[in-house]
């Protein structure tokens, strides 16, 4: 089961942010990620067993969590047939671990477009961030050096620094006579992966835990943000494809659209208001319920768990019942009982793209 915890839904409440909340964190997924032996095979960013994909390594793939929820699936036969050549024991995956392998993924960055570092180093001398953070000394009053950023390390810390940084920032660089410019999200991936790969950095521990959002909607309507953010700026369905650099930027580039003084967060604050605009449709796809339907029916869902008789459990569960992270969970846990029922039947093993995952997600929290 997903571990939950149940925030009282208000009735303006959007309807793609509801009751369950994803509880996940990146330190016990890496634990899990050892235990679980994944890195027997498989690698993250160079460290790690080789007998399956790098998953640090992105190629030309557009990487959201639904792809990965994907991927998983289409090679769980395969995976499991390894495991057991290996002798490895598959555990089952509960929700709540699933949701920590995810938050281990994205601080790991598996979730990020390649960056390059020697454009990185460019922009950052560039855009003048040079002029005030040096890698290990501080060039201008209040400036940490990029050593000492916290945000270096939480890629959520990152999205708050960026607004209110990007705040004083546009005073310090008006001061300097520097000219403030936007950030696009490949040059602040390519500065990230500059930082994070130089020496003094390398040793730096990532985290990431999923956002509570018992209060995000309470801040995101005190703090202003849905005095814009409604009609056609509504954020519903806007950041479904977005992380957190993306994010990170686009709270940089406000600044250009912000009465001044902007509103100022407290890391708390920013992480509640995030959990409330963004993991549910980061984590869900934006699917789309007739499709959805379709896959279920073309994919031979329908056959055993449309019919009592199969002995396949209902899937109502209820709307944000399912997420990317649950459906890797049910995978791991229920798979390999519904992969021997279906050679018996002689039905094929289901193989989905991303979008076609998304829709199944859609339709599955459509079902009561
Ligand atoms: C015994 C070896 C083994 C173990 C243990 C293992 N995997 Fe895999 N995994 C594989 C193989 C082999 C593939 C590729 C299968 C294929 O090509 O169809 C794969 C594929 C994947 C993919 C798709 C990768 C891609 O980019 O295409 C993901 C994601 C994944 N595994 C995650 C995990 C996770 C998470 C764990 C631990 C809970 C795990 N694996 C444990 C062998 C393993
Ligand atoms: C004119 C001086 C100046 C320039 C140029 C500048 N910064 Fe900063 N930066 C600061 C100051 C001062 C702070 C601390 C301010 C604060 O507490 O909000 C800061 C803080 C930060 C932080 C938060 C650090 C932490 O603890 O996590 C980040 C991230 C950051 N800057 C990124 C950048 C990037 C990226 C650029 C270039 C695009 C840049 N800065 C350019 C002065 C500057
Ligand atoms: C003064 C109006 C205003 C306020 C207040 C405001 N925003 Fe925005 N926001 C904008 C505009 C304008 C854009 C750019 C939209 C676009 O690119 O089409 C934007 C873009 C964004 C985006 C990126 C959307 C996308 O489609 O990529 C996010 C996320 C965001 N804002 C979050 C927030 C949050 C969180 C707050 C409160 C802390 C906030 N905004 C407050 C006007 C505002
Ligand atoms: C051959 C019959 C069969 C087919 C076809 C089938 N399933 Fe299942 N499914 C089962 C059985 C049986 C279980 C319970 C397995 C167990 O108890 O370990 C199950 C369990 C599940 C669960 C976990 C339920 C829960 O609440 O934890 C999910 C999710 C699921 N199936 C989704 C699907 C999807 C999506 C498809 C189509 C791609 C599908 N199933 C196709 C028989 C089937």
């Amino acid at each position: 089961m997903l571990m939950v915890r149940l925030v009282a839904a208000s009735a303006l409440a959007w309807s793609g942010f509801a009751a369950n909340e994803i509880v996940g964190d990146a330190h016990r997924g890496e634990q899990l990620f050892r235990t679980e032996r994944c890195v027997e095979c498989h690698s993250i960013n160079g460290r790690g067993g080789s007998l399956a994909p790098d998953l640090g390594k992105r190629i030309d793939r557009d990487f959201t969590p639904t792809v990965m929820a994907s991927l998983m699936w289409n090679h769980a036969p395969q995976m499991w047939s390894a495991m057991r050549k290996e002798g490895i024991v598959r555990a089952s995956l509960s929700g709540e671990s699933a949701a920590d392998l995810f938050a281990y993924f994205i601080s790991a960055r598996y979730f990020e477009r390649p960056g390059d570092a020697a454009r990185g180093k460019q922009i950052f001398t560039a855009k003048h961030c040079a002029e005030c953070h040096g890698t290990t000394t501080s060039n201008a009053a209040g400036a940490p050096p990029v050593s000492k950023w916290e945000s270096l390390t939480d890629p959520l810390i990152l999205v708050q620094q960026m607004w209110n940084h990007g705040a004083k920032m546009r005073e310090a660089y008006a001061q300097k006579k520097l000219r403030w410019s936007a950030l696009t999200s490949q040059e602040l991936r390519d500065v990230l992966v500059y930082l994070q790969g130089l020496p003094e950095n390398r040793a730096l521990v990532t985290a990431f835990a999923f956002p509570p959002s018992d209060s995000g909607e309470a801040l995101f309507q005190s703090k202003g943000c849905a005095d814009c953010h409604k009609g056609k700026l509504a954020l519903e369905n806007r950041l479904r494809t977005q992380n957190l650099t993306d994010l990170a930027v686009d709270m940089w580039n406000h600044q250009a659209n912000m009465r001044q003084p902007p509103p100022n967060f407290s890391q708390e604050e920013m992480r509640q208001i995030l959990g409330y605009v963004w993991t549910k449709q980061y984590l869900q796809g934006g699917g789309d319920v007739e499709r959805g339907k379709k896959v279920f029916a073309e994919k031979n869902c329908a056959t055993c768990h449309n019919d009592p008789a199969s002995g396949a459990p209902s899937l109502a569960r209820g709307p944000d019942g399912y997420t990317d992270v649950t459906m890797i969970s049910a995978l791991w846990g229920h798979g390999p009982r519904m992969l021997q029922l279906m050679t018996e039947r002689k039905l094929p093993w289901p193989r989905f793209t991303a979008p076609q995952m998304a829709d199944l997600i859609a339709y599955l929290n459509s079902l009561h």
